[in-house]
């Protein structure tokens, strides 16, 4: 089991970079939010053992947009930053999450090694399936060893998603990091079912934008909508900045500059629908 690298290298080639859209735009109305990544980073980086933080939301809050500033913040102070993700809708092998966060970093290291449980888990070689805390001891291990270069960051996003065997040693490591010169940034969706295990770990929840700062992204990214139609979006969107940013698009030009009424139920975009099927999908059919 565990041979097939090629599905793994595909995923992680995709996953590993930050979206890019969420990495360049500036973040509107998350001063508090970006204050508390950045003392953890800061904790990270002191080596004071920042342990697990989780942030929760709902889909297009901006969690993803959150952890990209504090990798950069990270990456920027000398943190080794290594970086995860669950997907939906991917048949995932075993173990796949895992080793798109660490296998670049394993490699030609002794946890790689022939015989050993994590070059198992990381599709370094074939072996018979190891045990889910064997390997979480050896992601710690291993994390511990990075970490007397400089302090590491583990990034972990959508955590709902994680395939279930990175699901399971993951949540066991974010408890055992505490006291080594690591931290692990995690975000899922409220609500969302996982495997991780995230019963007890410090949370934190994303709220949604002020209208303060809702309207400032929208001028910001739409200049041109009429005051009208800008109140209209905010009201619908209530303060998610993937609404924000996704109804205007769905809107023509005449209804932008209010020329034309708005439709009673605004038109959704593809992105938009794709962000909350699996919530309309979960719903009974009522
Ligand atoms: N505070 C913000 N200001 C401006 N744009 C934001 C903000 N938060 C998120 N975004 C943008 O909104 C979209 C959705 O955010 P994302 O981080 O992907 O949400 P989530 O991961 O919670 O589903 C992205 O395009 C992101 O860049
Ligand atoms: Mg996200």
């Amino acid at each position: 089991m565990h041979d097939r690298n090629g599905d793994r290298a595909a995923v992680a080639g995709w996953a590993a970079r930050w979206p890019t859209d969420a990495a360049d735009a500036p973040l509107f109305g998350r001063e508090d939010d970006l204050g508390l990544v950045e003392a953890f980073v800061a904790d990270v980086r002191r080596s004071a053992g920042a342990g697990p933080l989780l942030l929760s939301g709902e889909p297009g809050v901006g969690k993803s947009a959150l952890l990209a500033a504090a990798g950069r913040t990270a990456e920027d102070a000398g943190v080794r930053v290594l970086h995860t993700t669950g997907m939906p809708y991917l048949a995932q092998p075993g173990y796949s999450a895992l080793a798109q966060l660490l296998r670049p970093a394993a490699e030609g290291r002794a946890a790689c090694a022939p015989g050993r449980a994590l070059g198992v888990a990381l599709g370094c070689h074939t072996g018979p399936a190891p045990e889910y805390d064997e390997v979480a001891r050896a992601v710690v291990s291993l994390v511990a060893d990075l970490a007397r270069d400089r302090p590491v960051l583990l990034i972990v996003d959508d955590v709902q998603w994680l395939d279930g065997a990175s699901a399971t040693v993951l949540g066991q490591v974010a408890r055992r990091l505490a006291g080594e010169a690591a931290g692990m940034l995690c975000a899922a969706r409220t609500g969302g079912e996982s495997f991780f295990d995230s019963t007890g770990l410090p949370a934190h929840d994303l709220a949604p934008l002020s209208d303060a700062a809702s309207e400032a992204l929208l001028v910001s990214r739409f200049p041109a909508l009429a005051l009208r139609v800008r109140r209209r979006l905010m009201a619908q969107a209530q303060g998610n900045p993937l609404a924000l940013l996704e109804l205007p698009v769905a809107l023509t030009d005449s209804q932008r500059a209010a020329a034309e009424t708005l439709p009673g139920r605004l038109p959704l975009s593809r992105r938009l629908q794709d962000a909350f099927a699996s919530r309309v999908t979960a719903l009974p059919a009522a």
